[in-house]
């Protein structure tokens, strides 16, 4: 099985979790902007992971339209890793028949370009503002008010198990 992992990472974190699964798949890992549809159609697995903006999963498109042969796909975000986060992700970016994994990142104002830092402290101070936040809310007005470092190798298991077994199955 000729596996290859791709990325799209703005900060660095699912840069890290790239290079991780890769190495316990014994495969490589290549940033997306590097990579074409050509060299894609030579994988029978394609392990894509994004970083989440909005909800969506950066590069997700892009990379469908390759046409990888067998697609797992890892998304990292700064929210806590639950099962409603990863359901919402899942319905967002049209995940239902694509093996998928939510893997917990961080938040690095020091490494974000000028535009990200900004749209960050803008969706910050509008949901500060709202009444009656939802749980899900109050996480972010508390994540989005500093950088930290929540990626731990040990998140990666579930990923590396089902794909070394071939257990690809589209669920939670
Ligand atoms: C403009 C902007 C929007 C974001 N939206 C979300 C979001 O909807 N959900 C989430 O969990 N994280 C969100 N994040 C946080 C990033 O996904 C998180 O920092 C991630 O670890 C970045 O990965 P990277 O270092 O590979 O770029 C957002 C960050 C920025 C800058």
């Amino acid at each position: 099985m000729k596996r290859l992992v791709v990325y799209q990472s703005a900060t660095g974190f699912t840069a890290k979790y790239a290079a991780w699964i890769a190495e316990e798949l014994s495969c490589e890992a290549k940033e997306l902007k590097h990579i074409s549809a050509e060299a894609v159609a030579e994988y029978d697995n394609v392990i894509f992971g994004g970083w989440i903006m909005g909800g969506m999963i950066s590069g997700l498109d892009k990379l469908r339209k390759m046409n990888p042969k067998q697609l797992v796909v890892f998304a990292v975000g700064a929210g806590s890793d639950n099962g409603n986060v990863r359901s919402n992700l899942k319905t967002q970016n049209h995940l239902e028949e694509t093996p998928f994994f939510y893997l917990e990142g961080g938040l690095s104002f020091e490494r974000m370009s000028f535009f990200p830092k900004m749209m960050l402290k803008m969706m910050g101070k509008s949901i500060a503002k709202k009444e009656n936040k939802t749980e899900q809310e109050e996480e972010m007005v508390k994540l989005f008010a500093g950088s930290f470092d929540h990626s731990e190798r040990k998140n990666i298991e579930p990923l590396v198990t089902a794909v070394m077994k071939n257990d690809l199955t589209c669920s939670e």
